[in-house]
């Protein structure tokens, strides 16, 4: 589809966003509407216990993985809200457009990862970079920090804007939260705009032979720190998804090992393996519990992260490591100046059972540097 034929309601493409073993189609919209989705005859609806939402400028679809891997495509279908009444609302006929899909197959020899984070509101920049791997892209990670702040509720739709445009709704992507969109009057509502597990931003995923836990370091300082002003307890969210990392390494049924997974990596947008100065060396001990839990029992082949506003690759035990990293760790995101906003920097990663080609590329389509690193 090209641009021209995107329905103006549209704010972007749909992004196919991955959690758990379910896709979430995620379309910002323009105008009051309601919608849902068609996948081989049966509708997935954009609904709140029964009743069409058209009240939120983001839609979220939801639908068991399988369904739409084996269909390869789906059909978005919608009516604009006139006027939303108790009786006789007045909405249009509805409309429909149709994607196609390609889902990872389980038994892909390599997978093309493009890697994106600290967008921090640019788009075009991203986006060009992120298109290095054209139509030969299998995931697309957005690894936190995308907007530049949840002050305006508007910021969201860079998010989805940078996916869609990347994938045109055709390839699957991961998305993880990062510190810069944990502050302002919307970032309590992140989560009814971005793909979460039931409202958690911290889950793990499957998608044909590739596992993946995503974690969320949340903010980077203190929580009393006075930039906050007494509005964050990202401690005891911490604890809480500590537990949930406990529970994913004792799965008595493996997840991450189960039958076809070939690819384990972890996707956060802090590399909560580096200690870094004051006051960003948070949680030092809990930090390194994860690691630990990690390392022992997960085994991650990689970890992919951002934050840093640099790219590199820090091997376990490494002059960065400060806590024992559990797999080699890919720092992947860089932005330009004020002479060349848009710049952007991020990673072309090429996953196969030997190990991971890592290329750092740019918005210019430049090559800027490339490390094998082996599994
Ligand atoms: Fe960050």
């Amino acid at each position: 589809m090209t641009d021209d034929k995107l329905p103006g309601l549209f704010a972007s493409y749909p992004a196919v966003y991955a959690v758990g073993d379910r896709y979430q189609i995620i379309i910002p919209v323009t105008k009051e509407s309601v919608m849902w989705v068609r996948v081989g005859g049966r509708c997935f609806y954009d609904d709140s216990n029964g009743i069409l939402r058209s009240a939120s400028p983001t839609h979220i679809m939801e639908l068991p993985m399988k369904e739409l891997d084996a269909a390869g495509s789906y059909t978005v279908c919608w009516r604009e809200v006139n006027e939303r009444k108790p009786y006789f609302s007045d909405l249009s006929d509805v409309y429909e457009c149709s994607f196609s899909f390609r889902p990872i197959s389980p038994d892909a020899k390599t997978i093309n990862v493009y890697h994106v984070a600290d967008a921090h509101n640019r788009v075009t920049g991203p986006v060009s970079a992120g298109s290095w791997f054209g139509d030969g892209l299998d995931l697309l990670v957005l690894n936190g920090d995308i907007p530049n702040h949840s002050g305006d509720i508007a910021n969201f739709a860079a998010i989805h804007r940078i996916a869609g445009e990347i994938t045109r709704g055709a390839r699957p992507v991961i998305f993880s939260r990062g510190n810069h969109d944990t502050r302002g009057i919307y970032a309590e509502k992140l989560a009814e705009h971005t793909p979460t597990d039931g409202g958690r931003s911290y889950f793990t995923l499957r998608l044909g032979p590739l596992w993946a836990v995503v974690l969320d370091c949340a903010e980077d300082k203190p929580d009393g720190n006075a930039e906050y002003g007494h509005t964050i307890c990202c401690h005891d969210f911490r604890l809480r998804e500590t537990e949930f990392l406990k529970k994913v390494a004792s799965d008595p049924e493996n997840e991450y090992a189960a039958p076809g997974v070939r690819f384990r990596l972890c996707i956060a947008h802090n590399p909560f393996n580096e200690t870094l100065k004051p006051p960003f060396d948070i949680e030092q001990e809990l930090y390194g519990e994860w690691c630990r839990i990690l390392g022992e029992r997960v085994r991650p082949q990689l970890m992919l992260c951002g934050h840093i506003h640099r790219c590199y690759v820090t091997l376990p035990g490494g002059e960065r490591d400060a806590k024992g990293a559990p797999c080699p760790v890919v720092v992947a995101s860089a932005t330009g100046g004020k002479e060349d906003r848009e710049y952007f920097a991020g990673g072309a990663i090429t996953l196969s059972d030997s190990g991971a080609d890592v290329r750092f590329t740019d918005s210019r389509g430049a090559l800027l540097s490339e490390t094998f690193v082996d599994f």
